[in-house]
């Protein structure tokens, strides 16, 4: 970061110098941190929509040309040519790993995907109805109660086991939620199976026989989770920073970040993006849609389109889109009207002027669910897959804000619109 200008902010009564900050690429920033104490004035930036919280280093994005980095490297050359292990070591370390790296994370990661038997009775205390992200957010918070040897957060080496724990058994806490909503036995995860492959034999084999797992599946199951590993500084991982910055142990982070991802405007869109498209049922029906999308009185919004930095399509849904294929074509499905009426969605919405002008577009939640559900996942656990790819991301994102030595709890101010001061009044007065 390279401080060389300053910007001059003119207030009720004095002019006040801001220092300038650069980074590698994108937007420099106006170092607000002294105004208040100079000043007497907040900024105020309720949406974060011009705000930057933190300096990083692990995700770039250009929402304007459609581009995403992590740590340098282009999401759509990770997605064609690395595994989600390997990009895991490369957000957390910020150079992908030579052979004897790579084994070695692999090798540890396969080590930690067990649970502590006794988490098994978490899942038994909740209704099998109940919504996967409900039990991941309370499984990934128990954690903390059975890993106390890496729960402080000072010590780089607890930390390090606390990430390679929640990266190795968020896959399995998520398999046993599924298993569990339609009554079937946990399935142990398998240390002879690669990450994607142990997730979905853990989802979707049962004991009365031997499951054979589709590498086809499999490496679309590990493209997916790249696809998702990371985001810059989005909701939930803005949550898990937060959390951090109180000096909160990881696991209660990650369940607060699981927490945040669930919401439909976030990670949930996904689910809810299949919703819609069922709903919509056959292309007949998209121009109704439409419109009532583009209806200021009508809350609907299609679900899957716009983003808050994308503002061009985002890289994301383009290989998402084409791994719908390849999943459709590995299952022998020639014709999905579901899919039919996705692209056909996207091919009026981005011909209509009302999603021009607002540059909306699709994004990474609009495909993925037509994969997922292809794949043979209900749509409620589309957020929890999410969750388990998104882990990596947070973990990243806690490590470098614990290990920034600016690092401070984080704790906004606001514009107060209440009563002034007031005296209280007796009830019989009132
Ligand atoms: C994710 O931040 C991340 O990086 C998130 C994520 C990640 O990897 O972590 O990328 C994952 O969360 C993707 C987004 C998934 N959400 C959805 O698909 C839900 C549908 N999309 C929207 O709700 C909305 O686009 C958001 C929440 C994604 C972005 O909201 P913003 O940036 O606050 O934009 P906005 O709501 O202010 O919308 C701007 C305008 C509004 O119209 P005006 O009030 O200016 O007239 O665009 C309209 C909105 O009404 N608009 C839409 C729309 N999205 C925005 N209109 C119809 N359909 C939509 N989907």
């Amino acid at each position: 970061m390279s401080t060389e200008k300053s910007a001059k902010l003119g207030s009720l009564d004095k002019e006040y110098d801001l220092p300038i900050h650069s980074g590698t690429v994108g937007p420099s920033v106006v170092d607000v941190s002294a105004l208040y104490g100079t000043s007497g004035q907040f900024t105020y930036d309720p949406g974060f929509t011009s705000t930057a919280s933190c300096k990083s280093s692990i995700t770039y994005i250009d929402g304007e040309q459609g581009i995403l980095l992590h740590r340098g490297y282009p999401i759509e050359q990770l997605a064609e040519h690395s595994t989600f292990l390997e990009t895991c070591y490369l957000l957390l370390n910020g150079e992908l790993p030579n052979t004897d790296e790579a084994q070695e994370f692999e090798n540890a990661i396969t080590q930690h995907t067990m649970l502590h038997e006794q988490m098994d009775r978490f899942f038994h205390g909740f209704r099998r109805d109940a919504h996967p992200m409900a039990i991941m957010v309370g499984v990934v918070g128990a954690l903390s109660a059975f890993y106390h040897d890496s729960t402080d957060i000072n010590d780089p080496e607890q930390r390090k086991i606390a990430s390679r724990r929640l990266i190795a058994k968020i896959p399995t806490i998520a398999a046993m939620a599924y298993k569990y909503s339609i009554g079937q036995p946990f399935v142990y995860p398998r240390n002879d199976l690669d990450f994607a492959s142990n997730f979905l034999h853990m989802c979707f084999s049962v004991p009365c026989e031997e499951m054979k797992v589709s590498p086809t599946l499999a490496r679309a199951m590990d493209k997916i989770f790249i696809l998702h590993a990371d985001h810059e500084q989005n909701a939930s991982a803005a949550t898990v920073r937060l959390a951090g910055s109180s000096g909160a142990n990881p696991f209660a982070c990650m369940a607060a970040g699981i927490a945040c991802l669930w919401g439909p405007a976030h990670g949930g869109a996904n689910e809810a993006a299949l919703e819609m498209l069922n709903e919509i049922g056959s292309v007949d029906r998209i121009p109704e849609y439409i419109n009532r999308a583009k209806d200021k009185n009508d809350e609907f919004r299609l679900m899957g389109f716009g983003h808050r930095v994308y503002k061009n399509y985002d890289p994301r849904a383009r290989v998402m889109q084409a791994t719908c294929h390849e999943v459709l074509k590995e299952l022998g499905i020639t014709d999905d009207p579901i899919l039919d009426v996705a692209m056909e969605l996207e091919r009026i919405a981005l011909n209509d002027d009302y999603f021009v002008e607002k540059k909306l577009y699709p994004n990474v939640d609009f495909y993925s669910g037509i994969i997922l559900k292809t794949m043979g996942f209900p749509t409620s656990m589309f957020t929890a897959l999410f969750a388990l790819a998104r882990t990596v991301g947070w973990v990243a994102q806690w490590n470098e804000m614990i290990e920034d030595p600016s690092q401070r709890i984080g704790r906004p101010r606001q514009l107060y619109i209440g009563h002034p001061a007031r005296d209280y009044t007796p009830i019989n007065k009132r």
